[in-house]
């Protein structure tokens, strides 16, 4: 495997399934299911599925018998996935699913073969670009369209606003664009590359924005999300960190009273080939 292996927890992918399902674009799905094959059948492949939350979302939105072949790195995910199946479709038709452990910065077109649809959440912003390349090519080669959801932008808003919010929004970018040692990963620079690789090979891409807006009722999600994104900048910048002890405490009072608004910019991109 050529990754290095930094665990999703379930419990993360759990907290923040609603929001996601609320924030993915719709109208890219309406745009989708004018791409019904004749014979009404999709095999749609997941890449980096988690717990499975993309086809529980998609699948009863799409009408047409599905097999969804949903595949992850992380055993234990795909295990969720495998008990959580998502379904019916959106006509009542019947949804199956198979799982495979697999790296998917290392798929073949063979592994993409006969797919009628290739999906992803929460996946660009984690790849360099090079893993980004290859997996573009995967994907164009299996000639069918791509739906990648919920990929950082970088644009955080925060309200009320505070001083320290533009320096962590700052160091978080900077540590999500870190140097690995599979090269420097992409961070809030993915869509925009995405993008260009997709239309180099010469698909047409359309991009919605798919931000998060949290606020009283996703309270905890919110303070869960607050820790990290603190918690990524003060390792990126040493020098932030007697400020961002303050600065997160204040905010997690205000995230668990209520008084929080946080919009996290994401975007969806479709391909059609
Ligand atoms: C942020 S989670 C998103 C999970 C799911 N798509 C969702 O939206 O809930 C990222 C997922 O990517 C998987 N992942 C990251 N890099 C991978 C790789 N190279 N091959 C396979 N899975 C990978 C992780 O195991 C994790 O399940």
């Amino acid at each position: 495997m050529t990754v290095e292996a930094i665990r999703v927890s379930p419990g993360w992918l759990d907290l923040r399934e609603g929001a996601d399902a609320a924030a993915r674009a719709r109208g890219l799905v309406r745009q989708l299911r004018r791409r019904l094959s004749p014979d009404g059948h999709w095999v749609i492949h997941d890449l980096a599925c988690g717990s499975g939350a993309m086809g529980r979302w998609l699948a009863p939105l799409l009408p047409g018998r599905q097999r969804w072949v949903l595949h992850d790195r992380d055993a234990d995910l795909l295990a969720l996935a495998a008990a959580d199946v998502p379904g019916p479709a959106a006509d009542g038709a019947a949804v199956a699913v198979e799982t495979r452990l697999s790296d998917i910065t290392q798929l073949g077109r063979d592994d993409l073969a006969g797919a009628t649809l290739i999906t992803a959440s929460a996946l660009l912003d984690l790849l360099t670009g090079d893993e980004l390349a290859a997996l573009s090519q995967a994907c164009a080669g299996a000639g069918c369209p791509v739906l990648f959801a919920l990929s950082v932008t970088g644009r955080v808003h925060l309200a009320p606003a505070d001083p320290l919010d533009s320096r962590v929004a700052a160091a978080f970018d900077a540590h999500q664009r870190r140097l690995t040692p599979r090269g420097r990963l992409l961070g809030p620079g993915a869509v925009e590359a995405a993008v260009e690789e997709f239309r180099r090979l010469g698909a047409e891409v359309v991009v919605r924005p798919s931000p998060w807006r949290l606020g009283a009722a996703e309270s905890r999600l919110a303070a869960e999300w607050l820790n990290g994104w603190v918690g990524a900048a003060c390792e990126q910048e040493g020098g932030l960190a007697a400020d961002a002890d303050l600065y997160r405490r204040r905010r997690l009072r205000e995230a668990e009273a209520g008084r929080l608004a946080v919009t996290v910019g994401h975007a969806d991109l479709l391909v059609l080939p």
